[in-house]
């Protein structure tokens, strides 16, 4: 097999696999983890580079369907290379694994004078690997559940699917802190491992690393040319039956729900519609602890008011983004208002545009009912300055 300097790793189809694997890999990340930590300014930077949270949404679930596909291929061509090719199963791990890892952990300590003696595959390199499939499995159920929400709901309680929610993210961030540290350090740092690109690892390496495959080459089985296309017929018709099978799932997965738990559209667009114009005043919950409130905020405009505002909405209605044409960094700029009008009716919190539109739904500036209550008296006064 190979060159006699160097020892064959991995197949073509099997660098394939990891070219996928890792191209969805980092773009399930990018377009995922700002998801998670939507306030940090890189989440903000990579939403914005992709055109919004809801494309960011789209390739999130274009990654995430490669990935089943992915799965369905890898398990087809493991199940065929052990069932029909008689392959040892040589990344499953041993008892030796849970030896060697501990004799690694004393070497790392000075314990031991050398490293642990490995095959083909390293217990590093299978824990890896099946870190992957666990991970694999958890986002494919948990992934589940977000996109199906009401179909899990018949099924599970309703608390299931915020935990899920946690379970995702929390799992998402584990994979990648597991590749920046443990991938990267064993495949870059320790030393740059170019063989799932070239398919070779060199003599000296394989030696370092896998001495003992060297030493006990597994000799191909020879295998009964009929026996073996038998083999192949059976294996063709479960999996293709485990195949359909998977596709019509995943076409359910993907699409057949479509009350997924969705972003609410751009703003933009509600906002077009006026159904809040200051001639059709919603009524605004009427706040209960004003006296308490007030000390907080303040209840004039210097007082604590517009410092208020300047930090909880200067970030989307400063002189930077003046969303809905809106500053309210200013106090003229308050009473100016934006596109719907003055922000700030003195006197007349109930159509005041500041309170009304902090409390929809698809507003992201949200204000806590102590902060509700605070302006909401500084209006009713008059909003003094
Ligand atoms: C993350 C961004 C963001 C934050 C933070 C934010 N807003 Fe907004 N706000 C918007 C967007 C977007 C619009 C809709 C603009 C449009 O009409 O297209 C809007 C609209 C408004 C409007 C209506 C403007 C008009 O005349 O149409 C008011 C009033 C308003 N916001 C008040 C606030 C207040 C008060 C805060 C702070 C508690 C706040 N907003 C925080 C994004 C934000």
């Amino acid at each position: 097999m190979g060159h006699p300097d160097r020892v064959y790793r991995f197949s073509t189809l099997r660098r394939i696999e990891h070219g996928v694997l890792m191209v969805a890999f980092v773009v399930l990340a990018a377009t995922g983890l700002p998801q998670k930590y939507p306030q940090s300014p890189i989440s903000l930077a990579l939403l914005q580079a992709m055109g919004g949270l809801e494309t960011a949404r789209i390739i999130h679930r274009a990654a995430a369907i490669a990935l089943m596909l992915l799965a369905l291929e890898h398990i087809g061509s493991v199940l065929y290379d052990l069932y029909v090719r008689r392959m040892p199963p040589s990344i499953l791990p041993t008892r030796e694994d849970f030896r060697n890892a501990w004799r690694a952990l004393r070497y790392n300590l000075g314990l031991e004078g050398s490293p642990p003696r490995q095959g083909w595959f390293t217990f590093q390199e299978k824990f890896e690997y099946w870190a992957l499939v666990w991970g694999l499995i958890i986002m494919g159920l948990t992934g589940f559940m977000l996109w199906n929400p009401i179909t899990t709901a018949r099924f599970l309680p309703g608390q299931w699917i915020p935990a899920a929610k946690v379970a995702h993210g929390s799992e998402a961030l584990l994979a990648v802190l597991a590749i920046l540290i443990w991938h990267v350090y064993h495949v870059h740092i320790r030393r740059f491992n170019r063989s799932m690109f070239t398919g070779y690892l060199s003599r000296e390496e394989m030696e370092e690393d896998h001495p003992l495959a060297l030493e006990a080459p597994s000799h191909p089985i020879p295998l009964d040319p009929l026996e073996t296309r038998a083999r192949a017929r059976r294996f063709w018709a479960a999996y293709g039956t485990v195949a359909v099978l998977w596709l019509v799932g995943m076409v359910w997965f993907v699409s057949g729900e479509k009350t997924a738990v969705t972003t609410p559209g751009p703003i933009p667009d509600i906002a077009r519609v006026r159904a809040y114009a200051p001639l059709t005043p919603t009524p605004v919950p009427t706040p209960s602890f004003l006296a308490r409130a007030t000390l907080n905020l303040g209840s004039s405009w210097e007082d604590g008011i517009g410092a208020f505002l300047e930090e909880n909405c200067s970030f989307c209605h400063g002189p930077r983004r003046r969303e809905g044409d809106l500053d309210l960094t200013a106090y003229e700029g308050v009473l100016k208002g934006g596109r719907s009008g003055p922000a700030v009716i003195p006197g007349a919190p109930g159509i005041s545009p500041v309170l009304i539109w902090t409390a929809r739904e698809d507003h992201p500036g949200r204000l806590r009912p102590s902060e509700r209550a605070a302006i909401w008296l500084w209006i009713q006064n008059g909003a003094p300055r």
